[in-house]
């Protein structure tokens, strides 16, 4: 009886069903709930956002299309992620050729070349291994490109393949280097079979020398179809969410464990091989999770970042930093009076976003392809930075931003912890300083997510707004590699936005990190997407995130029992919102409790219908996660429940989360 009552829950049907028939069958009086249309505070654009940072493989080799590693020979060892294999059971690749790296123009961004010498025609090949192996799908079509210098006119032309796993060849085409100078060449490959672990292997027809650069590969169908553009899988799924911003880079990523490895945006701009490759802090930060071929090409740099922020309609936030690097790390700091340059950044950048076409940084941007404005409103001073060295350097950039751009929503830190002394000195300091927004960072157990749904209940309305800029339930504990996205991790997590959300004149911009892992070369664990070469995972962690930021409302409104907010009494957790675009009331219930929840409210108002379209979330077991096998575990589910006299009674189901949603008419 119990199996089949499951299955029935399965079906829309089976839950309105099971919903009367819990209902009836237990006799439980329903939770009385006061629901009260008098708007309290405007719900912001920007409540539910995306924080992308460039960890996990996320930009190179993830949301960054190229299928190449190290194109431009610029990692610390220039052929990384290149190998040149025997080629046939009698020759070595030695005999027939040999490739190396030539540094031929020192303090460049672009120094190194590669200098390819064939001895003879027994087909000597290079072949990348791209990220972790290229993601290729059959029937797409590929686009190959590379500049060449044959000085001496004897390598007649490249064949360039698609190989699988097992080297058997899935795509070719040949490419004539008729050019004695440097010149670019572009191809395009058609795939006839879908390879997760492809890679590019490049023969070379003749004998003598032949110079190679910036060697290419990316899918034609990108995003919007862009060249030098983004994986088209993972940025839909981005698009879903609806977020009301896109912070980037990251992280810590703009730290740098060194001053000299922090992030600069300008170096991100312009030509792609003038764009100085850089390793990447994440490379070797883990010893339980080692990534030594992790390097920045900077393809993906803060055009594209602006750029996608407009695609997916959410406000860019850029982070900069603020003359810190990682305090986890070196904790390097830049002299106060020295800061000039750092704050140049600043203000070159938001001349870049905003300004005319006829200033200097507008007109890069314009010559990249945007002579619109970016419209940038908010700029992150520092990261996760801490103590009174932050304080110092932030009230510097605080002083010198709001003289010059009183425009621009300055977003300040607390450092990398959700309470403690730092972080309550950097409130207490912040807010002498009439700081605008406050990013705080929680990743906390379960329970830490449950017991805070009441976090911002009676936090100074007066004070500076808040951006709870990362955050995400670990199942084991900050860092640790076995942190799953577990439907647990997402119920409770839910739970905690509602306490968001009832503080949302307060709580201005929220959202969950670190964004995306690829599931061959990720340090941090849990993360909302996992990708790998040919799929994307969206978590349950995703599935939440998505639930509350495509139904956040424009109004919030109060839901209460007994005159007090849901805060996980008997738990259960609620919020309220109307939508006034679309006339409707949204209540959002998420029942943290092994038992089914009865409640029952009035709709204070009249309706369109009397009735309400349910948007379910839950899973088998606390424990379930989706997974490239069964990637819709737990997904929403749809169904409708008619009501009368305005009076609904619904059942919550154990450890669920639901957005009832009622169209008004008033
Ligand atoms: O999200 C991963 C890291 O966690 C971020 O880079 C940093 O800001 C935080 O410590």
């Amino acid at each position: 009886m119990r199996y089949s009552i499951k299955k029935l829950i399965q079906t829309s049907l089976g839950l309105a069903l099971y919903s009367l028939i819990t209902h009836t069958a237990s006799g439980a009086d329903p939770l009385k709930l006061d629901v009260n249309l008098t708007p309290i505070a405007k719900i912001q654009p920007t409540m539910y956002g995306i924080f992308f940072e460039d960890i996990n493989f996320a930009a190179d080799g993830g949301l960054y299309a190229e299928l190449v590693k190290n194109r431009s020979f610029e990692f610390e060892q220039p052929l990384m992620g290149w190998s040149q294999p025997a080629t046939d059971p009698y020759s070595t690749n030695d005999d027939s050729g040999i490739a190396n790296t030539l540094n031929f123009a020192e303090n460049t961004t672009n120094k190194n070349v590669l200098r390819v010498n064939v001895f003879n025609d027994k087909n000597y090949s290079l072949v990348n291994e791209g990220f972790r192996g290229m993601g290729i799908h059959k029937g797409e079509t590929y686009r190959l490109s590379f500049y060449a210098a044959n000085p001496e006119g004897t390598i007649k032309r490249v064949v360039a393949q698609l190989v699988d796993a097992k080297g058997k060849v899935i795509a070719s085409t040949a490419i004539p280097t008729t050019h004695k100078d440097w010149h670019k060449y572009s191809q395009t490959l058609v795939a006839n079979t879908t390879e997760e672990k492809a890679s590019l292997k490049i023969t070379f027809d003749g004998k003598g020398t032949l110079d190679m650069d910036m060697i290419s590969l990316f899918p034609k169908n990108t995003w919007k179809e862009r060249e030098n553009g983004l994986r088209k899988d993972l940025v839909q799924l981005l698009a879903d969410l609806k977020p009301g911003f896109l912070r980037f880079p990251g992280g810590c990523i703009i730290e740098g464990r060194t001053l000299a490895q922090r992030y600069q945006w300008k170096n991100t701009l312009g030509q792609l091989d003038n764009r100085p490759t850089m390793i990447s802090r994440w490379n070797t930060e883990f010893k339980h999770k080692l990534t030594p071929d992790y390097f920045q090409s900077f393809g993906l740099g803060f055009y594209e970042y602006f750029q996608l922020a407009e695609d997916l309609g959410a406000e860019p936030i850029p982070v900069l930093n603020c003359g810190i690097a990682c305090q986890f790390n070196s904790g390097e700091l830049v002299p106060v009076s020295e800061l000039d340059p750092y704050i140049q950044d600043a203000i070159d950048l938001i001349e870049f976003a905003n300004g005319t076409t006829q200033s200097p940084w507008g007109k890069v941007r314009a010559d990249m392809g945007h002579p619109e404005p970016f419209n940038m409103k908010y700029i992150g001073i520092g990261n996760e930075q801490w103590g009174p060295q932050y304080i110092e350097r932030f009230k510097v950039f605080q002083k010198v931003l709001k003289e010059k751009h009183p425009e621009i929503i300055l977003i300040s830190g607390s450092g990398p912890f959700a309470d403690g002394q730092m972080f309550d000195y950097a409130h207490r300091e912040l807010k002498k300083l009439n700081a605008e927004i406050i990013d705080e960072h929680y990743y906390k157990d379960i329970a830490w997510f449950k017991n805070n749904a009441t976090r911002y209940d009676n936090y100074d309305r007066n004070g500076p707004k808040i951006f709870a800029g990362e955050y995400a339930a670990q199942s084991v504990a900050v860092v640790s590699p076995e942190n799953k996205n577990s439907w647990e991790t997402a119920l409770a997590e839910a739970a905690f936005i509602t306490g968001l959300e009832r503080n949302a004149d307060v709580v201005q911009l929220t959202s969950y990190a670190p964004l995306m892992a690829h599931t061959d070369a990720w340090q941090w664990s849990p993360n909302m997407i996992w990708f790998n070469n040919l799929q994307v995972l969206a978590t349950a962690n995703y599935q939440v995130q998505k639930l509350f930021s495509t139904h956040k409302g424009s109004e919030l409104v109060s839901i209460t029992h007994a005159g007090k907010p849901l805060t996980g009494q008997n738990g259960l957790y609620a919020s309220a919102a109307t939508d006034q675009p679309e006339n409707a009331l949204l209540i959002k219930l998420v029942n943290t409790d092994a038992d089914a929840r009865h409640i029952q409210f009035t709709v204070p108002a009249p309706v369109k219908k009397s009735i309400a379209t349910i948007t379910y979330l839950g899973a088998k077991h606390l424990l379930s996660e989706n997974s490239f096998a069964s990637p819709d575990q737990i997904k929403p589910e749809i169904h409708r429940q008619g009501f009368k006299n305005n009076t609904l009674t619904y059942t919550a189901q154990p450890h669920s989360v639901s957005v009832i949603s009622i169209p008004l008419n008033h």
